[in-house]
């Protein structure tokens, strides 16, 4: 069954740098299916170009942040529109698998799709470079195998480091830790959870709120009946981080560029 991966992205310098990164990780996950959802009223050529080379499944949609939001100072809900986009998709063209919701600057081991196979020499050497063969004990418990929802750390670069359900040395859910509870139900990260096609289906209602801080929460919220004590824990019951939160710092020139004139630039520079 696929794994859709669902990925608001955005018009800024960093925007194909990080495109690029994202599917040449999702090359080497098993039946991933890229939904890739601009913030735009219409699709880009170059995304549309990227996604075609890349070989792999993907639908290419959009989804403008709508105006009011756009024109609020301070924080804004980004991604919001983008990824209830693909839930739409969803409910209208998916019957089984995984969706996992995965921002295009974050960074993401594959191993949190699934286990990593061992077929030849060549993949031991591999996997033990990658500190994988520990992992292969964790065989069917990353999120391919979400049956409602489960949950995972997500590694963060900041003081506290980590966003992640508490786990008992038992091996079951105590709570959560992450640098700011804010009164939620579900203090975690957009990339600490993924979410089974059929539990979508069966709950109709599902959504992501237009609320800065609060998306996950909300999301993880409209999907009751569902309470945390529910939830399946993944990436060894939550003693691995396989996915970080990362930003890419800009490197922008002020005063703020101009998108067409950007690209013309790399153009002409590249005809010299
Ligand atoms: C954090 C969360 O991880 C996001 O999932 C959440 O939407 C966001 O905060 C929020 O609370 O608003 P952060 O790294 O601060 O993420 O946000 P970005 O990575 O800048 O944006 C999240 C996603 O939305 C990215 O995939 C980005 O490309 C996209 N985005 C961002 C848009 O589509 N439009 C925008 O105007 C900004
Ligand atoms: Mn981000």
């Amino acid at each position: 069954d696929p794994i859709y991966v669902i990925t608001p992205t955005y018009r800024r310098p960093e925007q194909l740098p990080e495109l690029t990164r994202m599917a040449q990780t999702l090359l080497l996950v098993r039946a991933a299916h890229w939904l890739v959802i601009e913030d735009a009223k219409e699709p880009s050529k170059q995304i549309a170009q990227l996604l075609e080379r890349s070989g792999l499944r993907f639908e290419h949609l959009t989804a403008a942040m709508p105006e009011q939001y756009k024109k609020k100072r301070g924080a804004k809900p980004k991604g919001v529109a983008q990824r209830n986009r693909a839930l739409q998709w969803l409910r209208a063209n998916a019957t089984a698998g995984v969706f996992y919701f995965a921002d295009d600057d974050n960074t993401y081991d594959v191993a949190i799709f699934d286990e990593v196979r061992i077929t030849d020499g060549w993949e031991a050497v591999r996997e033990a470079v990658l500190w994988r063969v520990e992992r292969r004990s964790s065989v069917s418990v990353q999120i391919r195998s979400t049956k409602r929802v489960s949950m995972f750390p997500v590694g963060l670069c900041t003081k506290f480091g980590l966003s992640t359900p508490v786990v008992s040395s038992a091996g079951a859910f105590v709570g959560f830790y992450d640098g700011w509870i804010g009164g939620r139900k579900f203090p975690v990260d957009m990339a600490g959870f993924a979410v089974s096609v059929k539990f979508l289906h069966m709950r109709p209602k599902a959504t992501m709120p237009y609320a800065p801080g609060f998306e996950e929460d909300g999301f993880l919220r409209s999907l009751a009946p569902f309470e945390p004590k529910e939830i399946e824990l993944k990436a060894d019951n939550c003693t691995k981080v396989m996915v970080w939160h990362t930003q890419t710092k800009a490197n922008a020139p002020s005063p703020p560029l101009d998108m067409a004139k950007y690209n013309q630039t790399n153009l002409a520079v590249l005809k010299t």
